[in-house]
């Protein structure tokens, strides 16, 4: 059989489908079904501050007429050092429960908690930690290079306070991908994820209001992160790991080939359930031996736009018929 092993931020996983951060992965039950289905490693749903502090402030609030200022102050912040428990006891119970490597997730808003919540992560026993960074800037004055410092701010902060390799996971929406894909790897990044699908919202005609958008990707979004993982295979120094589309096997083999090290796989669970994963997993072996690659190594970039004998395409964006055979 092919060898499908993996290093990936420096952790030996045993292939490179990964469970995706999600509902799926927020319970030690859910841990464990993940595991069951043989994938790499498992990334557990995001620990959020903004919950947290809900968390917390709605507990402050039912007390808040009876107490001192100072007192709530306190409360506060022992909410906000305390509310990660229930996380934490998932590391630490998933730790115990499955030797499948466990990835924990965090994601802020204010630049005070990153550190210390990775911290945490890493003492109850993480294997790695995947940084969830995303802002939405509405303010119009404020510009592309003042958001990026952010993201590597963030990154460094956190570096400097755990041993264990972070991952960036970030979204599409930058001027420049490859340049901040090249400044996070610089600045320590063990890998980057590319590139997290974000909670969209629709409008309702009838209710003449919000309502959730479908959480859920399609196949065709594999194209976005296809394209940019393609360009920065070989130019930037850190693994790369892709997500979103990727709904069967083809879809991970092709995410490999342009040189991803791992693939993650969420929408793909929910509608076809945790077997899926299995599925993708067999589908990559069966794939190999049928055209005799033995390893993956053989495999990863080896056609990205570095390696590849048609580089153009991947900078191509106009249909212009002589290039694209469509006008
Ligand atoms: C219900 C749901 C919950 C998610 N929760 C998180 C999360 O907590 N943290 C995170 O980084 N990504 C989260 N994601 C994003 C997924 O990890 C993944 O990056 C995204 O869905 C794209 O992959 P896909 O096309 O395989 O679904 C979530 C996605 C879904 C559908």
């Amino acid at each position: 059989m092919p060898d499908l092993s993996v290093t990936y931020m420096g952790l030996k996983l045993r292939n490179p489908v990964i469970a995706a951060s999600s509902s799926l992965s927020k319970s030690l039950d859910g841990v464990k079904r993940l595991a069951d289905t043989g994938v790499g490693a498992i990334v557990l749903k995001s620990m959020f501050e903004e919950q947290i502090m809900a968390e917390t402030e709605q507990v402050a609030s039912h007390a808040q007429s009876a107490w001192h200022s100072e007192a709530m102050e306190y409360v506060q912040n022992m909410g906000m050092d305390l509310g990660p428990r229930d996380y934490l006891r998932v590391i630490e119970e998933a730790k115990k429960a499955v030797d499948t490597p466990i990835i924990a997730s965090l994601n802020c808003f204010s630049t005070r908690w990153w550190a210390d919540y990775a911290k945490k992560l890493e003492v109850a026993g993480a294997d790695a930690i995947e940084l969830n960074v995303s802002f939405v800037i509405s303010d119009p004055r404020v510009g592309c290079s003042q958001v990026e410092d952010q993201y590597v701010s963030i990154l460094e902060k956190v570096n400097d306070r755990v041993e264990l390799p972070v991952a960036m996971k970030i979204g599409p929406m930058f001027s420049s991908p490859a340049n901040i894909a090249y400044r996070l790897a610089g600045s320590g990044a063990a890998a980057l994820v590319l590139f997290n699908r974000y909670y969209r919202f629709d409008i309702d005609l009838d209710k003449m209001g919000l309502v959730a958008g479908n959480p859920f990707s399609t196949p065709d979004e594999l194209h976005l992160p296809l394209r940019w993982i393609g360009l920065l295979a070989g130019r930037i120094d850190c693994d790369m790991s892709a997500t979103t589309g990727i709904h069967d096997w083809p879809d991970a083999v092709k995410m490999i080939l342009v040189g991803a090290t791992t693939v993650q796989v969420c929408s793909a669970l929910y509608r076809e359930g945790l077997g899926r994963a299995t599925q993708i997993i067999d589908g990559i072996s069966n794939w190999m031996k049928e055209k005799n690659y033995p390893s993956l190594e053989d495999l990863c970039g080896k056609l990205s736009q570095l390696r590849s004998a048609d580089p153009d395409r991947f900078e191509r964006l106009q249909y212009i018929k002589t290039f694209v055979g469509i006008e």
